[in-house]
């Protein structure tokens, strides 16, 4: 009996730890799989991310909702000022403000890029249009906010073309601007452009307009084509530069709220987007992987560390991948 009982004492004690880890496998590999990389005091929105050139430093740039753009430096150091957008900033005014009414005087830069060969960081500010900085950082040169007579509402995602340093761009808007993106949405906009910056002319062209919330852009490795995401309009096109079928375009799908797509190092793509989860039809954010020809071949389903709070860009580094939001004080860094 004495033999019985000391038995089971022993087994419990064994098992208990056993029971313990089992409960706390799930969390274990949340953890291990989710990282976020916090902004400072006060600093939200980092909606699209630029990394500098080589995979030596992992050094990487965000625009934030004050119209700041911080850099950064390794997990240590975190997120240092680098430059802002307005031509007319107060840092007093601005920063930490989150009130949209001072986006069109503190700014608010939303796509970013680099053009390695010349080390510029190009940024689409919502009110002040095509940017750039050099490595110094600080106060950013305006280098267009008009094309064809009509000047950009909302300019919005930015990629470069590292061969010709040429700058594709989206206006999402001709009519209504980051302000009014929920009255875009409600009133199936249709006025949003695709354009292109040639930085020896210094002309900008429009590729394409009567688009429906152009969001994102992405250069395809050979510059043959570029993908352009239509968040209102739920599709995704691949427009042709180059090639028997330039200026021309088709359909690559109908993902919903398709945001920023970034080009991958081999050539494929990431895309920010939503899944409708039934039956309350909340909108749960995904990461896309697209091949070469834009094929989704992989999705990541993010709700466990975002719930609803939608994404609007996914860019791998390093064997991660980094998400940015409009809607987070982080950039959240996710191992697949
Ligand atoms: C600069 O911004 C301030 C408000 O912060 C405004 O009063 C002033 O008119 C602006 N100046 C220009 C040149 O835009
Ligand atoms: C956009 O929003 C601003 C600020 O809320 C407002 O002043 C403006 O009238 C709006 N524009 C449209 C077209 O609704
Ligand atoms: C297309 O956009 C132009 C302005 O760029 C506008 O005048 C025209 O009405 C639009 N067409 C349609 C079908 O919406
Ligand atoms: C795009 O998808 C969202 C989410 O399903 C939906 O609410 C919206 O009506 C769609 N818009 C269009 C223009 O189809």
């Amino acid at each position: 009996m004495a033999y019985t009982i000391s038995l089971t004492k022993v087994m419990i004690t064994l098992m208990f730890p056993i029971f313990i880890f089992l409960i706390h496998v799930p969390s274990m590999v949340l953890s291990q799989s989710f990282r976020s990389l916090q902004l400072p005091p006060k600093a939200v929105g980092p909606e699209s991310i630029a990394f500098e050139s080589g995979p030596v430093t992992g050094r990487f740039y965000v625009g934030i909702a004050d119209g700041r753009i911080l850099q950064f430096n390794g997990p240590r150091v975190g997120f240092l000022n680098f430059g802002f957008t307005s031509p007319n900033r107060s840092k007093q005014l601005c920063d930490g403000t989150t009130d949209p009414n001072m986006g069109p005087i503190c700014g608010r830069p939303l796509g970013l890029a680099f053009h390695y060969p010349s080390n510029k960081l190009y940024a689409c500010d919502a009110y002040f249009g095509l940017v750039v900085l050099g490595s110094a950082g600080k106060q950013a040169t305006r280098v267009s906010d008009t094309a064809d007579g009509q000047s950009y509402r909302f300019c919005n995602g930015l990629d470069v073309h590292q061969l010709t340093g040429n700058v594709l761009f989206t206006d999402t808007s001709s009519v209504n601007d980051l302000r009014n993106a929920s009255r875009a949405l409600n009133t199936n906009d249709i006025t949003g452009r695709l354009l292109m910056y040639d930085p020896d002319t210094d002309r900008v062209r429009v590729l394409m307009k009567n688009l429906s919330g152009p969001a994102g852009v992405a250069v395809s490795q050979d510059g043959t084509y570029v993908l352009v995401s239509n968040f209102i309009g739920n599709n995704t096109i691949r427009y042709w530069l180059r090639g028997p079928r330039a200026n021309t375009y088709d359909s690559i799908d109908f993902q919903e709220r398709p945001d920023n797509i970034r080009r991958t190092v081999v050539g494929d793509f990431w895309r920010a987007a939503a899944m409708v989860k039934q039956p309350a039809q909340s909108l749960i954010p995904i990461a896309q992987r697209m091949d070469v020809i834009g094929r989704v071949s992989r999705t990541v389903n993010l709700e466990a560390w975002y719930g609803n709070t939608l994404i609007s860009e996914v860019q791998e580094f390093g064997g991660e991948l980094y998400v940015g939001s409009r809607f987070t004080s982080f950039v959240g860094v996710y191992r697949f």
